[in-house]
């Protein structure tokens, strides 16, 4: 695994390895191997269940609030592009800086210059005494922070929306965080008008704070919540425990693992976004392959931006489709199960 720019620059900031490193969001675990190679005890976490999976055997977290932290001497995070999820990373990082077993634990992140703002030193400002910018160098540039301020974690947290009768959790990364989507909105005035009373067996593709889940949860539906985030899938579970509801969480990519014809009904204001890049192509991936687990019958209620071309992937791969709802932005459809 060759290191790019960003990783690169981050490794020589950082100096000589040595010790435990704890690696954040290393999504092609360049820097995971580099610490392995240097002889450092390294640990990794990855929010996104694909990039965790292709991590080095033995290095893996499952949490990035793992104890782990509070023993280390460097961590080494790719810059998120979420300022949310930034702010997270360095509340546990800093939390753990205040309580560690070793001083001086040093924070290196790391980003592509077109991608970071000078909002991202400041919220690494609230939380480390000392933050330095690097040089700019192949279009990449280091932040390198150290000595926690105090500051009071302010991730995960809730707030009730009474809109739609729930209090939502979301940690720093969540879509939305704890607000209620206008696309995720428009669903739910058009599921309470027309989904049929009888509850089944459905899930929410792509929870995020879990709010289509817990939604139908109330109404009976015995639901699974699914996102590819550990973020998400976190602040699903608390959002359900919250509002006293059970919801099946799992972290997976798409539909994976999911048997054939095993649900009744499948919600999703799915992604259209990878990371920083506009990609819509794991989506598609997802929608195809939703036909295939529904039940003959089962339906999959969709919200998206009506510029994109998801009707079409959606009456082919699940069965006819009709548009439900629709404002200036987001177009909401109902596609009902063909037999295969
Ligand atoms: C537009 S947000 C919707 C979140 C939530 N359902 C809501 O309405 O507020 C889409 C969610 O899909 C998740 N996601 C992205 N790619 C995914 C994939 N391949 N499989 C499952 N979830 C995915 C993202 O992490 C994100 O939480």
């Amino acid at each position: 695994m060759n290191p790019d720019a960003v990783a690169r620059l981050m490794l020589d900031e950082a100096g000589d390895l040595a010790g435990r490193v704890l690696v954040l969001d290393d999504a092609d675990a360049a820097l995971t191997h580099a610490a392995l190679a240097a002889g450092c005890e390294v640990r990794a976490f990855c929010d996104d269940v694909r990039a965790a999976a292709a991590l080095p055997p033995g290095t893996r977290l499952d949490s990035p609030a793992d104890p782990y932290v509070r023993s280390a001497d460097l961590v080494l995070l790719r810059l998120p592009k979420s300022l949310g999820a930034l702010e997270d990373h360095c509340q546990t990082v800093a939390g753990a800086a205040a309580s560690a077993t070793v001083p001086g634990l040093r924070l290196v992140a790391g980003g592509r210059t077109k991608h970071m703002t000078p909002t991202q030193n400041q919220v690494l400002g609230r939380y480390f005494t000392q933050v330095r910018p690097s040089r700019g160098r192949d279009k990449a540039r280091v932040l390198t922070a150290s000595g926690p301020t105090g500051a009071a974690p302010r991730w995960p947290r809730s707030r009730h929306l009474p809109e739609v009768g729930l209090t939502v959790w979301a940690h720093g990364g969540v879509f939305a965080g704890t607000r209620l989507d206008a696309g995720t909105a428009l669903l739910l005035r058009a599921l309470a008008e027309g989904l049929r009373d009888a509850p089944g067996r459905a899930a929410d593709l792509g929870c995020g704070s879990g709010i289509l889940a817990c939604w139908l949860a109330r109404r009976g539906w015995a639901v699974t919540a699914s996102d590819v985030s550990w973020a998400a899938v976190d602040s699903t579970r608390r959002t359900a425990a919250a509002n006293g509801l059970t919801v099946a969480v799992e972290q997976r990519d798409g539909f994976t693992g999911v048997p054939p014809a095993s649900l009744d009904l499948i919600v999703s204001n799915p992604p259209f976004h990878q990371g920083a890049a506009k990609d819509s192509t794991p989506t598609l991936a997802a929608l195809t392959t939703a036909g295939a687990v529904l039940a003959p019958g089962g339906e999959f209620w969709c919200v998206f931006n009506s510029h994109l071309p998801y009707l079409q992937v959606l009456a082919s791969a699940v069965g006819p489709t009709r548009i439900v709802a629709r404002d200036r932005h987001y177009t909401v459809t109902r596609s009902v199960a063909t037999a295969r």
